[in-house]
């Protein structure tokens, strides 16, 4: 009996002492001081982060990330929740701030329970005074088919949103050409030229789908719409309204027919930059990155930013958001979701150091790094 006790006493020993090496580091140590990407990241309750497809806003020295709130199963990537925050003064410690926006439970509502939700960002507009949420919606048991563009406002960055209204932008407008540019390279709706083209005619009316995006307000305090296009063939580029929460009918369209999704667009330098992926469904393909000296372009492909084992599938990653660092010159960081669509809610982040060469950029992996990594 005594030897069983032993036994016993033992065995309990080592489980625990196991379930303490199995511990993150994170919540070990009580303070995480580096990034570690694709491994699980505890928020300030030790679990994992819960805010894909994601963008970051910075405010009075802390970081606001919202993400798209999943659940576990492949049921998950449906909108059964919201959007999550959570805040972080370095980055690398996140603290849970709750759904920053809730689905609703009324019936027809265009971002009723059950619906896509996709890739929501928030900017702040300093006239309004409010937050202002941009996100790609999909009505609920349609599939992927409405392709509309949502928004929501806040006093408070944090939340609640509310949501005002989701649409498929600038219906009866044609993009913005700058001048002198010839009639043949404008598109063309009575004789569409290519398959993009056409899908860009067929939706003039009722305006023009809107799937992945972001968005980026510039240094004059404009702000402008990214997303997907005409059946995910071609980007376009959209000014929003003085408020942030419409679009002006301004807008262009960036590298037409080549399926370009998950854009992110920052600025370094005066020059503009978008990295942006392929198009195939749940599964990592190359990122692409375009640079542009005005934000109507002309914008110049460049091709893929990753280097080395793994970039011709970004690492495993989506992106999803540049991060320009706080405080720090030529500081900016890749954001990516290593999506995980058979258990939504398990789905990781990787975040990378962009490099600049000259004007040139370049993306290596890391197994973990900090922000020492930026020299300046
Ligand atoms: C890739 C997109 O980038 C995601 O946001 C999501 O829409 C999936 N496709 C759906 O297949």
């Amino acid at each position: 009996m005594k030897y069983y006790k032993i036994l016993l006493s033992v065995l309990i020993i080592s489980c625990s002492v196991s379930s303490i090496a199995a511990t993150p580091d994170s919540t070990k140590a009580g303070k995480v001081n580096k990034f570690t990407p694709g491994a699980i990241w505890p928020d300030n309750h030790g679990t994992h982060i819960n805010a894909h497809g994601g963008g970051i806003i910075y405010q009075s020295g802390t970081y606001y990330w919202f993400g798209e709130h999943k659940i576990a199963g492949d049921a998950g990537n449906k909108a059964e929740v919201g959007v999550h925050c959570y805040s972080s003064k370095d980055l690398y410690n996140w603290k849970d701030q709750g759904i920053a926006l809730n689905v609703s439970n009324t019936p027809g509502n265009d971002i009723e329970k059950g619906c896509i939700l996709e890739r929501p960002k928030v900017v702040y507009n300093k006239k309004t005074k409010k937050y202002v949420m941009w996100f790609h919606v999909e009505l609920k048991g349609k599939g992927y088919s409405a392709a509309r563009a949502g928004v929501a406002t806040s006093d408070k960055v944090t939340g609640p949103y509310q949501f005002l209204k989701s649409y498929r932008p600038n219906p009866g407008e044609m993009p913005f050409y700058p001048a002198g540019t010839p009639d043949s390279e404008k598109i063309n709706c009575v004789k569409p030229a290519s398959k993009t083209d056409g899908f860009f005619c067929r939706d003039l009316p009722g305006g023009q789908m809107a799937r992945d995006m972001t968005v980026f307000v510039d240094d004059d305090g404009k702000a402008y719409h990214v997303f997907s296009s005409e059946e995910n063939f071609t980007l376009q580029i959209a000014q929003l309204s003085d408020d942030y929460t419409s679009h002006t009918g301004k807008f262009i369209r960036v590298h037409a027919g080549h399926q370009t999704e998950a854009p992110t667009l920052f600025k370094r330098n005066g020059i503009y930059y978008m990295i942006g992926s392929g198009c195939t469904g749940w599964d990592p393909n190359a990122a692409r990155w375009f640079s542009a000296k005005s934000i109507w372009g002309p914008w110049t492909f460049h091709g893929n930013p990753c280097k080395g084992e793994g970039s011709d599938i970004t690492y495993g990653g989506q992106s999803t958001h540049v991060l320009p660092v706080a405080g720090k010159k030529n500081a900016f960081i890749f954001m990516a979701d290593k999506w995980t669509p058979k258990n939504a809610i398990d789905g990781r982040y990787l975040w990378l150091p962009i490099h600049f060469k000259g004007d040139d950029l370049e993306i290596n992996w890391l197994n973990s790094w900090d922000l020492n990594e930026f020299k300046n």
